[in-house]
């Protein structure tokens, strides 16, 4: 065998559940041998551990259940590097106690996500696609003072929940709209400097008019907006989730749109995604997009370049730069 060939065998594997941009595949250049998967997204714990076999790292998307059950069938495996902010999708308890690294791409999303949260606030408050599906139906006979009316949201308070990167971001644009902002987080931290004020959720939901969910889904989160919850909301107030879909009950959350407790609903996750509640899909008082927060060029690639980094960077022996679990 040649040296060149010999050096090329020698090279760590990585594994791919996606086909990376080129720029994310230039920072791995050199460093490993590339598997890519590509075709539909490996969904069911089996098909990811058989797609990683033998690899030593393996790049991830929310779609691809890394179980406990996974890493056991991949003994070779160093670093799970997920390409997305949410990690929800891996069993980092088992990630631990294997002695793996787990890494995300916070940041690089922020902003996307911000404005997509702010795009289903307006999309929802003004009936947008509502109004768009009115005039392509042919339904725009001319201007009249009552069509399509909506809410405004000038000297309406929204209540954030879950005031990290993005929650902050969302609440940086609200003072361009002259909205008021809220939040609840479950730490204390300070927001007053740019008059946002921490209370706690309860008296949040109470109190606001679009209350915009950004906390991360774990045990401790799952149904956070269940029925009691939902209950406690405005008469007539807006939910927007753009977080994680089990954060809300959606069963209970078609019920508050039919009792009229809710006046709208804008989504971009859901319990049990792909699927969307019919209940929901029925309804033209709820706005529904198919994930796409961080959905932009710049975004989507910035993300998958810091993925890549972050193998690089174990492969290369040094810490990546965001770990979510450190190797033990
Ligand atoms: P982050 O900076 O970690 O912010 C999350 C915030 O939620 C933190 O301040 C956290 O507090 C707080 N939190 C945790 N548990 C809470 C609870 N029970 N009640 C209230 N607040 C709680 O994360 P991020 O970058 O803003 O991302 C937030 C989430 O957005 C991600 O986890 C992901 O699921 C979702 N996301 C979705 C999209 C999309 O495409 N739709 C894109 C990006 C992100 P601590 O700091 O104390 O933990
Ligand atoms: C997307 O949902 C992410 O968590 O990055």
């Amino acid at each position: 065998m040649s040296r060149s060939k010999a050096e090329k065998v020698l090279l760590p594997e990585v594994a791919a559940s996606f086909e990376p941009p080129n720029r994310a595949l230039e920072v791995l250049t050199g460093l490993c041998r590339m598997r890519i998967h590509r075709g539909a997204p490996l969904d069911r714990p089996q098909a990811v551990a058989d797609f990683i076999a033998d690899a030593e790292a393996v790049l991830t998307l929310l779609a691809n259940p890394v179980t406990d059950q996974v890493l056991a069938a991949c003994p070779r495996l160093q670093i799970v590097a997920n390409c997305a902010v949410g990690f929800d999708n891996i069993d980092l308890e088992a990630a631990r106690r294997r002695g793996l690294w787990v890494t995300n791409t916070p940041d690089v999303l922020t902003e996307a996500t911000a404005d997509l949260t702010w795009a289903l606030v307006l999309a929802v408050t003004r009936r947008v696609v509502v109004a768009d599906a009115f005039l392509r139906a042919g339904h725009f006979k001319g201007w009249s003072l009552d069509l399509l009316l909506g809410s405004g949201l000038q000297g309406k308070t929204l209540g954030i929940v879950g005031f990290g990167r993005i929650g902050r971001a969302v609440a940086r644009r609200a003072l361009a709209f002259g909205v008021g902002v809220v939040f609840a987080d479950r730490t204390e931290i300070g927001g007053a400097d740019l008059g946002f004020r921490q209370m706690p959720l309860d008296d949040l939901v109470a109190c606001s008019d679009i209350v915009s969910i950004h906390c991360p889904l774990n045990d401790d989160t799952r149904y956070l907006f269940d029925g009691e919850r939902l209950s406690k909301m405005r008469r007539g107030a807006f939910l927007i989730n753009t977080a994680r879909g089990p954060l809300v009950h959606e069963e209970a959350l078609v019920r508050a749109l039919e009792d009229g407790r809710l006046a709208g609903v804008g989504l971009d996750v859901y319990e049990e995604e792909p699927l969307v509640n019919p209940g929901l899909m029925a309804r033209d008082d709820v706005v529904l997009l198919p994930h796409i927060g961080s959905a932009t060029v710049e975004t989507r690639t910035m993300m998958a370049v810091r993925a890549a980094e972050n193998i690089a960077a174990v492969l290369g022996g040094v810490a990546p730069p965001n770990p979510v679990v450190a190797k033990a």
